[in-house]
């Protein structure tokens, strides 16, 4: 006889990009996201140009997903998406879509948190065939949604074991967080100010570097000497970060020197990515590093948009090395927002029985 498999929909729209996923059981089958090239002229994300995008997108977004995933839409045991925290107006459409849906389809809503959704991101299965992973199906805004999906990313094939620990790193969190179960996690430490990405991206922005600055620093550091230059980090107590104080002594620093040498940052730019990137990458995986020390685990985890970075990775892989832990390192697809995350989170929910009322509203915060 065949096992009973649950199938579910899941939607992510709290920021800058729409998604929709489709998994079976633990098993990804698709997960499409529209990115959304607006913004870029902004330096930033535009609450309303992001919602008015995430209107356009989530039904071309959920008709790829279904299809891409080779299921009818009665087949789907429920749908899970993302209540918050995130942007108003971005999380709205997302919201409101899930709940006609699953009303349309008669089947039952799961609201997931979106920061739970990254750190479970490890417990999504490897795909079965070399139909899933890499970049996932990414559509820019309107463009056709046949991008093949290519083979599966690094970091699949380690299983997660409780407990661990999991640095969240995006554009709005930073945290230490560590999990006894798929929903018994602790936060230890967390930013009094900034998120990492925050100030990746606003270190860009100052060289001119465009938004998202993230992957640019990445890929620019990648020929640039990380020792070069040197910024300060703060003495912050515990687990906890700041990323302010970074990002103001970077400026100050470029300031000066381009009181005498108007090209400095042209000159030299390679090696400034690559000194902040490594300023702040060290910053984080020292207290993760003493995190896991404490906490006696065996495996360190990433997660978020910046576990994208290939400095971080490496970084975490050679700490780990030297302990004798795993890393869990996210395939890239799974990094940055995406509904696949979303789809886990709501599946576990699912064995437990944990449905949403229609009535929620979205958060914030
Ligand atoms: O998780 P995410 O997609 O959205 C939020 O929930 O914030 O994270 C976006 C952040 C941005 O700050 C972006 O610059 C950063 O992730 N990011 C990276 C890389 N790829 C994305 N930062 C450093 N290196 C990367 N390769
Ligand atoms: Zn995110």
């Amino acid at each position: 006889m065949q096992p009973i498999m649950t199938t579910i929909l899941a939607i992510e729209s709290s920021c800058d990009d729409t998604s929709a996923a489709v998994l079976r059981d633990d098993r990804l089958l698709s997960n499409v996201i529209a990115s959304q090239k607006v913004h870029e002229q902004y330096g930033g994300v535009v609450p309303e140009l992001a919602s008015r995008a995430h209107e356009q997108n989530i039904i071309p977004v959920v008709d790829a997903a279904i299809r891409q995933a080779g299921i009818r839409k009665e087949e789907i045991d429920a749908v899970g998406f993302t209540r918050g925290p995130g942007l108003l107006g971005s999380l709205l459409v997302g919201v409101s879509f899930a709940k006609s849906f699953a009303t349309a389809l008669g089947k039952p809503l799961i609201e997931v948190n979106h920061l739970q959704a990254h750190v479970l991101s490890h417990f999504i299965a490897s795909p079965p065939t070399p139909l899933l992973g890499g970049e996932g199906s990414r559509m820019k805004n309107d463009a056709p949604l046949s991008t093949p999906l290519s083979s599966a990313g690094e970091g699949l094939g380690v299983r997660p074991q409780f407990p661990f620990i999991c640095l969240l790193v995006s554009g709005g969190h930073t945290q230490i967080l560590l999990l006894r179960s798929h929903f018994d996690i602790e936060c230890l430490g967390t930013t009094i100010d900034d998120a990492a990405g925050e100030a990746i991206d606003k270190a860009a922005k100052i060289m001119d570097l465009g938004y998202p600055g993230g992957p640019v620093i990445d890929r620019l550091a990648r020929e640039g000497n990380p020792d070069a230059f040197r910024f300060a980090t703060p003495h912050i107590e515990g687990y906890n970060y700041s990323f302010s104080g970074i990002k103001t002594s970077f400026l100050y620093f470029l300031r000066d020197r381009l009181k005498e040498e108007p090209d400095f940052i042209e000159r030299h730019k390679a090696d400034l990515c690559a000194s902040i990137q490594k300023t702040i990458v060290s910053f984080l995986l020292k207290k993760v590093e003493r995190a896991a020390l404490d906490h006696h685990v065996r495996q360190v985890a990433i997660a978020g948009g910046v576990s994208a970075n290939s400095f971080l990775r490496s970084e975490l892989q050679r700490i780990c090395q030297k302990h004798h832990w795993q890393a869990l390192i996210p395939p890239f697809q799974f990094c940055t927002d995406n509904a696949a995350m979303v789809g886990i989170a709501a599946y576990f929910k699912y064995l437990q029985g944990d449905f949403a009322d229609i009535s929620l509203p979205p958060y914030t915060r």
